[in-house]
């Protein structure tokens, strides 16, 4: 049997050129060498306020970028995960082996919170859900941005935790990070990761931003005040440009745009990008001219992994000793 892979994004906000180097272009390149599993994880996104008829046709926008970005339909499973009863499920019996302080320390966490008037119990208890997403396909693989480690680190806790309290049940998942563009910056302060509920209209680049926004964002981009890229010292603003142009195009390499002067390089970053996503736009819009289709791969991605989550939710069940 292959080995399991599964990954998530919130359909929420607009997905961006992070996702896109941090998550979706990973997926695609390693979905054929395992059984993939690809979630537009709703249930997350709720644990922030969402407009009901926006975040309904976001779960299908969402999905519609998956296979544009490259995900194939006929290779990886395309799942919602609030289609999947097991997720909630589990997430509740995984809860209720993760102590709080685990939750309290998660830096997400705590970020989010501080942003909320009204704290929900779901922001706190994310993660477990989080975890149940990966634990309910015994998936061993996990690609993910680097943002994600944490969650991820607390999943194979949470594993670990209730394997020793009730017998081996659950794999140990690892975390997959892609070697160039795990953590994209903002383009307006690159200190800050590039992140879909940012708000200012140059921080990110969205996936169906067209050339001439491409063009405009990247222009204004923060830089330093030096003319021209210094190799030996490059500053974070110059530093992130360079990752997004090279994770767009490998033939970008430091080396290759030493010396140039910023705004020749930053001509040169929004080529590269333009490039890497006209395509990715040109499918999306073939795709979303056919909405059938799309609920057609959301139903066949739910209908291949519900036997694999009913299974887990069993296994875990009778080790608890509930009735089955
Ligand atoms: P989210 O936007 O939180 O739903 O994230 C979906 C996926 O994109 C996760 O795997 C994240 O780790 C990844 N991701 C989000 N923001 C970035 C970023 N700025 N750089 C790299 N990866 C990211
Ligand atoms: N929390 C992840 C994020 O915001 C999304 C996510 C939910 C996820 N469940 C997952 C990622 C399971 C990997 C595996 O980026």
């Amino acid at each position: 049997m292959k080995a399991r892979v599964l990954s998530g994004v919130q359909p929420s906000g607009q997905l961006h050129i992070g996702n896109y180097l941090g998550a979706l272009k990973n997926w695609a390149e390693i979905q054929g060498h395992y059984e993939s599993i690809f979630c537009i994880v709703d249930l997350h996104a709720i644990t922030v306020y969402q407009k009901p008829e926006e975040l309904s046709a976001k779960i299908r926008e969402t999905a519609a970028l998956f296979i544009a970005a490259g995900i194939d339909p006929d290779q990886s499973s395309i799942v919602v995960q609030s289609s999947v009863p097991g997720h909630a499920e589990l997430a509740w019996l995984l809860t209720c082996v993760t102590p709080l302080g685990w939750l309290y320390r998660m830096t997400q966490f705590k970020a989010k919170a501080e942003k909320q008037e009204t704290v929900g119990d779901g922001l706190l208890q994310y993660p477990v859900l989080m975890a149940a997403d990966i634990l309910i396909y015994q998936a061993s693989i996990v690609p993910v941005g680097e943002d994600q480690s944490q969650h991820l680190e607390l999943a194979r806790d949470i594993a670990q935790r209730f394997n020793s309290l009730y017998g081996e049940t659950f794999v140990m998942p690892a975390t997959h990070l892609p070697t160039v563009g795990a953590r994209i910056m903002g383009l307006d302060d690159p200190t800050q990761k590039m992140s879909k509920s940012a708000a200012g209209a140059g921080h990110a680049i969205a996936l169906l931003d067209d050339a001439k926004v491409i063009q405009k964002k990247i222009a204004r981009a923060t830089t330093d005040s030096k003319p021209a890229i210094d190799t030996e010292e490059m500053g974070p603003g110059i530093a992130n440009l360079l990752t997004i142009a090279q994770a767009c195009d490998s033939s970008l390499t430091k080396e290759s745009v030493a010396g140039m002067r910023y705004g020749d390089f930053k001509k040169r970053v929004a080529e590269a990008v333009i490039a890497r996503l006209e395509p990715i736009q040109q499918r999306y819009r073939e795709i979303t001219a056919d909405a059938a289709y799309i609920d057609g791969v959301l139903e066949r991605g739910r209908q291949h992994v519900l036997p694999i989550a009913e299974d887990t939710i069993s296994k875990v069940k009778r080790a608890m000793g509930l009735y089955v």
